[in-house]
């Protein structure tokens, strides 16, 4: 059982429901749901130094899995807050941090949100999982799949996703199957195969179980920051579940009176895939989709983000916005990451850094800024315009003295 009092809700109509492992979308109007927590499990010394380690099950008690459920854990969450020194100097920003999210085990956020599915999945008796994805979800599930004994499949848009994430599946035992055609459509036939057959689970963030673990992402945030909630929270969006996660850890800590505080959310998008930065901009309340996805930064190439309706919730209310970064960009902002913060991370972790290049005369100099790097630039390496041989040869210790020294 559930710990006590969860519903699920319906985030268009208001719908509710008895909590159901395998419903996500609303049986009345076929939106998204998502998981509201009783109020009894929200205790304020949750947030206190003595719950524990900074984890994503440190937090136990804000997740709908029963209390006597085993956790399916690697020790996801707790990732590092670096204060950037390159590029607080750069835009004056008085307190600039990077979310350093490719420190989780598999290298990315999506940790978090697995490590909680993967619990319930096996609670309910699941026994085949499935994904579709632009890579780092694969890699996670693949994961998690391999530590609880159930299978997994993940499907990804063929050519479209790094080498580094494909190896991972591999080798964590999942079975990876190539659709042709990019990821809006692999997660189209991957969500209606799933509604027609029972023997299967599907952990994509439709999955609101991946949602409320993403969210502790937001609890780290302000236990790390000394019980503060930054003024904003810049990140990479795809499929947009992780902004909405985002929000929601937010938000409920200000519903729990835990801070009265809420930071403002800027969504960044590559410029080829910005169907959420069109909305944002344009006004509208309705997402037009982008048939041809197309960026460097694979992972969030995504014409048509399953939960954009989550996405502008969260930047509507925060007061946020949205904003459309160039392949160009990204790639500067990665290698300056590296090279000047020692940060690897992937191209879509990148964004942000980009983002805040544009910003930077329009946010207030004090404010406290975090970008959440959303994965490891180890897994992301096809796009790197570096040819190893072009590094140099020293035959013997006049040569090297020669090459170093010059
Ligand atoms: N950053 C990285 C590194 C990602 O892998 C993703 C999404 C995002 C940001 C965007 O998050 O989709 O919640 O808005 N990757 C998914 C995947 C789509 O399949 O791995 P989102």
């Amino acid at each position: 059982m559930v710990n006590d009092g969860w519903v699920l809700e319906c985030i268009e109509c208001g719908n509710r429901l008895d909590v159901d492992p395998k419903l996500f979308f609303c049986p009345k109007c076929k939106n998204l749901l998502q998981l509201l927590a009783p109020d009894s499990v929200l205790p304020n010394e949750l947030f206190c130094d003595q719950f524990g380690e900074l984890r994503v099950w440190r937090y136990r008690r804000t997740l709908p899995v029963s209390i006597k459920a085993e956790p399916v854990t690697l020790n996801e969450g707790g990732t590092p807050l670096i204060r950037s020194i390159h590029l607080s100097e750069e835009t004056e920003a008085e307190e600039l941090y990077i979310k350093a999210e490719g420190e989780n085990p598999t290298g990315s956020f999506k940790d978090r949100g697995m490590t909680v599915t993967v619990t319930r999945a096996k609670e309910s008796g699941a026994k085949t999982l499935v994904c579709a994805s632009t890579g780092n979800t694969a890699a996670s599930l693949a994961a998690y799949a391999a530590r609880s004994g159930l299978k997994a499949a993940v499907i990804l848009p063929a050519g479209k996703v790094a080498s580094g994430k494909l190896v991972q599946a591999f080798v964590h035992g999942a079975q990876l199957i190539r659709v042709g055609g990019n990821f809006d459509k692999a997660l189209g036939m991957t969500t209606e195969l799933v509604s027609e057959n029972d023997g299967l689970y599907l952990v994509n963030s439709v999955n609101p179980y991946r949602v409320e673990g993403q969210k502790t992402v937001s609890y780290e945030l302000f236990e790390q920051l000394g019980r503060r909630v930054p003024d904003y929270v810049v990140l990479p969006v795809g499929n947009a579940g992780n902004i909405s996660a985002v929000w929601k850890g937010f938000k409920e800590l200000k519903s729990w009176g835990v801070t009265q505080r809420l930071p403002k959310l800027i969504g960044v998008q590559a410029a080829g895939a910005a169907p959420i930065v069109e909305m944002i901009a344009s006004g509208r309340s309705q997402i037009k989709p982008w048939s041809s996805p197309a960026t460097i930064a694979s992972a969030i190439s995504i014409g048509n983000p399953a939960s954009w309706r989550k996405a502008l919730t969260a930047i509507r209310e925060s007061g946020g916005t949205a904003i459309a970064v160039s392949d160009k960009e990204i790639v500067q902002a990665r290698m300056d990451l590296a090279s000047k913060e020692g940060l690897f991370v992937e191209n879509a972790s990148a964004a942000p850094v980009a983002a805040l290049r544009r910003l930077r005369r329009s946010l207030n100099k004090r404010s406290v800024i975090v970008c959440i790097a959303t994965g490891h630039g180890l897994k992301d390496q096809d796009t790197i315009d570096w040819d190893p041989k072009s590094a140099p040869i020293a035959e013997d210790k006049k040569g090297l003295a020669k090459l170093i020294l010059a």
